[in-house]
This record gives C-alpha cells, sequence and structure tokens, in this order.
C-alpha cells in the first residue's frame, strides 16, 4: 500500500516561524505512521521561490534574485533536518525538472482548450499573491490580510475554471475531500455562488518562469506552485514514480490557503484529466495576542528559541497536543511550559524513570518475559485500537489522550500495586507489565517524538529503533533477559 503526503511549499521571503514547523511536523509524524504501519510513503516537502514578493524583498539585499532563494531555502531545508522531517524529496521551484514540468503543463491544457487569451482589470495583493477583490475600490484592502492591493490591468491567459465547478462540487459532496468536516459547507457555499476563470500569467512580472508562448508572460506564482504537487512525484519526467504515488492521499495545508487547494488545484487536476487527491486537511492558525502569526506581521515565535530551551521533541509534542488539528490556538510560553511539566515530565518521564528505579533496585537490571497481567494488556490494545483509528482520522490530539490514557493507567497501575513496598512478592511480575506497557506507548510515541522514544527505547535495553519497529511488536512478550541501560532524565523539569 502506498501513501503520498505533501505540505504546502513555502515562500522564502523570510525564516521559517512555528506556523510552518506546525504544518510540516504535522505531515512528518503522518508519514512516519505510515511508514510504522507498513505502508510505502512518499513525503513531499520545499518551497516556493518565484513571484513578486520574492523578487522585491531579494531587492533590498545586495545579492541576486537566484542567491536569495539558493540562501533561504537553505535554511527551511536546515531547519527541517533539525526537525528531524523524514521528508522523501525536497522541491524547489527554481528546480529546472519542475519549471520544464510547469511549461508542459501550460502547454497541455492550451491544447486541451483549457485557457484562453483576455485581459486581467482588478486587483492584485502582493503579500497573499493573489487576485482578490476589494470592498472599497478608493481604498482597496485584500480581503485576506486587509493590506493595500495594485490595481493591474494587462493581457492575460486565463484558466477556464468555471468549467469544472459543477465536477468540483459534486466531488466534494460525494468524498472526504476536504476536512476538517465543518469545513466542507464553507468550500461548497463558495463554489454554489459561482466561480470565476482566473488570471495565469503576469506580464510583468520578471522572477518566475516565462510562458511557452509567444507573449514570454510570467506564468503566475500560484499556478507554478501547485504544480509542485505534480513535479514532485515525475509528473511527465518519470511515468514509473508517478503511477505509483498518483493521488495526493493527505495534502496538509493551513486555512490560510484553502482556496488556492480546495478549488484552483482540483480544477485544474480536472482539465488535466488527473484523479484527483483524498483528503486536503486544512488546519488552524497559531496566533499570539490573538492575531495570526505571520512573516509579514513581525509577530514571530521562533522554532529554534523554543528547540533551544526545551529540546526538539516537546514542540514538536505540543504543537500537536495543544489545540485539536484544525482549529486555531494561542501561543504563549506558559502554556508551553504548563504542558511539558505535566504530561513529558509528571506523566511520562516519572513513569520511565520510576519503572526503571525499580528494574535497578529489584531485579538486578533484568527484565523478564513473562505474560503480561492481563487487565493492562488488554487496555495497551485497546489503545492501540482507538490510537490507530485518531491516527487514520488526522485527529493528534486525540491520538496522543489516547496514549496518555495508557501512561496513566500505567501510574495507577504502579502505584496499586506498590512494589517497592517491603515484603512484595511478585514484583518481577508488576515491573515487568509496566514494561510492556511502556514499550506499547513508545511505540505508539515514535511517530510524534522520534527521538525521544528512541531514548526510552534504548534505556529499557531492547534493539534497534521503535520507529523502524511496526505496530505488531506491540503484543508481543518481552524478550527474556532483556537488560536495562543506564537511567537519564529524557525532560528536566523547568521552573
Ligand atoms: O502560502 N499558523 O506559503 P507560506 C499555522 N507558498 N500555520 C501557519 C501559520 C500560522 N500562524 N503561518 C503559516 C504559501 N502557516 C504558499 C503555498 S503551496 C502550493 C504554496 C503555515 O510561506 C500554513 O501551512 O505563506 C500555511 O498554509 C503555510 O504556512 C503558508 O506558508
Ligand atoms: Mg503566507
Amino acid at each position: 500500500m502506498k501513501i503520498y503526503i505533501t505540505t504546502p511549499i513555502y515562500y522564502i521571503n523570510a525564516e521559517p516561524h512555528i506556523g510552518h514547523t506546525y504544518t510540516t511536523i504535522a505531515a512528518d509524524v503522518l508519514a512516519r505512521f505510515y511508514r510504522m504501519a507498513g505502508y510505502d510513503v512518499f513525503f513531499l516537502t520545499g518551497t516556493d521561490e518565484h513571484g513578486q514578493k520574492i523578487y522585491e524583498v531579494a531587492k533590498t539585499q545586495n545579492i541576486t534574485t537566484k542567491e536569495f532563494v539558493d540562501r533561504n531555502s537553505e535554511i527551511y531545508k536546515k531547519l527541517w533536518d533539525v526537525l528531524n522531517i523524514s521528508y522523501t524529496r525536497f522541491i524547489r521551484t527554481t528546480e529546472p525538472e519542475h519549471e520544464e514540468t510547469v511549461r508542459k503543463v501550460f502547454t497541455k491544457l492550451l491544447e486541451k482548450g483549457a485557457l484562453y487569451k483576455g485581459n486581467y482589470e482588478g486587483y492584485y495583493c502582493i503579500p497573499c499573491e493573489s487576485y482578490a477583490i476589494p470592498e472599497d475600490e478608493n481604498n482597496p484592502l485584500c480581503p485576506d490580510c486587509n493590506r493595500t492591493m495594485s490595481k493591474i490591468s494587462e493581457p492575460s491567459y486565463f484558466f477556464r475554471m468555471s468549467k469544472y465547478a459543477k465536477q468540483l462540487e459534486r466531488y466534494i459532496e460525494e468524498n472526504d475531500f476536504v476536512k476538517p468536516d465543518f469545513r466542507k459547507n464553507e468550500v461548497l457555499n463558495f463554489i454554489r455562488a459561482g466561480l470565476y476563470d482566473v488570471s495565469i500569467t503576469r506580464k510583468n512580472v520578471e522572477w518566475g518562469i516565462s510562458s511557452p508562448t509567444p507573449e514570454n508572460y510570467t506564468i503566475y506564482v500560484w499556478f507554478d506552485a501547485l504544480i509542485n504537487y505534480l513535479s514532485g512525484v515525475g509528473y511527465i519526467q518519470n511515468d514509473i514514480l508517478f503511477s505509483k504515488y498518483w493521488p495526493p492521499d493527505v495534502q496538509f495545508i493551513g486555512k490560510d490557503i484553502m482556496r488556492f487547494h480546495h478549488i484552483i488545484w482540483p480544477c485544474l487536476l480536472l482539465a488535466l484529466d488527473l484523479p484527483l487527491p483524498k483528503v486536503i486537511f486544512a488546519h488552524g492558525w497559531w496566533t499570539s495576542g490573538k492575531d495570526k502569526i505571520s512573516k509579514s506581521k513581525g509577530n514571530i515565535v521562533s522554532p529554534q528559541k523554543i528547540i533551544e530551551e526545551y529540546g526538539l521533541d516537546p514542540l514538536r509534542y505540543f504543537l500537536l497536543r495543544e489545540v485539536p488539528f484544525g482549529l486555531d490556538g494561542e501561543y504563549s510560553e506558559e502554556g508551553f511550559k504548563k504542558r511539558y511539566n505535566s504530561d513529558l515530565v509528571n506523566d511520562l518521564g516519572n513513569l520511565v524513570n520510576r519503572t526503571l528505579n525499580l528494574v535497578e533496585t529489584k531485579m538486578s537490571g533484568i527484565i523478564g518475559n513473562e505474560t503480561p497481567e492481563i487487565t493492562l494488556a488488554n487496555f495497551a490494545i485497546s489503545v492501540f485500537e482507538e490510537y490507530e483509528k485518531k491516527m487514520k482520522a488526522i485527529a493528534f490530539s486525540e491520538a496522543l489522550e489516547e496514549i496518555w490514557k495508557l501512561i496513566s493507567f500505567l501510574n495507577r497501575f504502579l502505584d496499586e500495586k506498590a512494589p517497592w513496598r517491603e515484603g512484595c512478592k511478585n514484583v518481577a511480575e508488576i515491573v515487568n507489565s509496566t514494561i510492556y506497557g511502556i514499550r506499547a506507548a513508545t511505540i505508539m510515541l515514535a511517530p510524534f517524538i522520534p527521538n525521544s522514544s528512541s531514548k526510552i527505547w534504548k534505556m529499557l535495553g531492547f534493539d534497534g529503533d521503535p520507529g523502524s519497529k511496526g505496530f505488531n511488536l506491540l503484543n508481543q512478550n518481552i524478550p527474556e533477559g532483556t537488560k536495562v541501560n543506564k537511567r537519564e532524565i529524557i525532560f528536566p523539569r523547568k521552573k
């Protein structure tokens, strides 16, 4: 079974902030989950490097636009390494293969009669790189970001999007394409209000892919960008790869770019006679002081700073645990610390630490392989079944809640059985059962906090890495005579 997962490709006009890391980490968690479940995963991410916005920012620096995009794309790529992102391919829209594919798609659409030449009269928002209609022509503000738009009037190629409205409407009604569910009507209402044809070239923008037409216009940056999901898996250039992974199974986006992804993108694919993506999931925004955290607003929360202070996994955990995936969330350092201390330090860290302490002091550091206590073993399996459902439904915070049910169960189990008490006769049975439960939690946690779960794994004395083990390990006994390793505190308490 294959699964093709994508993130948006990010504009590189400024450095990445926690908003970008959020989408990318979410995609990474799902990719890791499916790998562990035995799927063949293709995970695409990358950078969106053309257009007016990037050109103008590059101009303010003393380097060429090419040097600017090379440098900034590398910043994203490096951060993805720091975040432990297990992508299959990192695509850049300035790669020749991508540019080639975009031109070929343009030509294909021309030949199919899906494009026509006209005149664009209207407004353009440079920060959003979008054509939009202002409420008030005397003060033309972007309906999305509220910044002043420029008026443009120029000949342009249009994509006959209106033609696909009915077909798209039906696809959305009949499938789980728009996620989360509460977004579905929003998209349907937008389509039912009537779709316009969209301009897909710019006459006076020099930084972009030139159109394969006599006029040499520049291809509209969003048309160029959306095609990355095709070129990323070899459309036109690599038929074997493409037929293996197409269509996308889960595409992650923020709710700011739904219109491009839930409307323009599938219409382009309908025009190309290609199967549509299965799910496009629009998550909410991280806000700071109730404002969307944004590169151009300057209210940035830096992922590097959080990582320096807490480490990577607490960031990965917090982002997916704190807010139900799909809703907005307010970021605060207080909130972060609270979640860290209660979940990672008190619940998980403490469980591992006191269990290992018991193995060292009461069992000479050796774990045995007897069958775990039956209620505990059953509970672990029922948690896994729920976890699996939640992961497949892309309900990350709920999947984590399931794991925490097991962690709480294990903490209670130890408290009740109190194997540390004088004269306790079945210490080994209690502790081995707890270890069995911790191992199950560690395996389920591997997609979320891969480094920490690896560390716990090693301390427990197991071979390899939990992320490379399949989920079927969950209900097997612990290998006989497993010797635990030196204990360390994985999540130190923060004051
Ligand atoms: O839109 N909270 O790129 P972009 C949550 N290049 N997520 C956030 C966020 C926030 N405050 N801020 C940004 C583009 N994001 C285009 C995409 S795809 C063919 C082209 C995340 O750099 C979220 O995923 O502006 C959002 O959709 C994405 O970053 C936008 O990144
Ligand atoms: Mg943006």
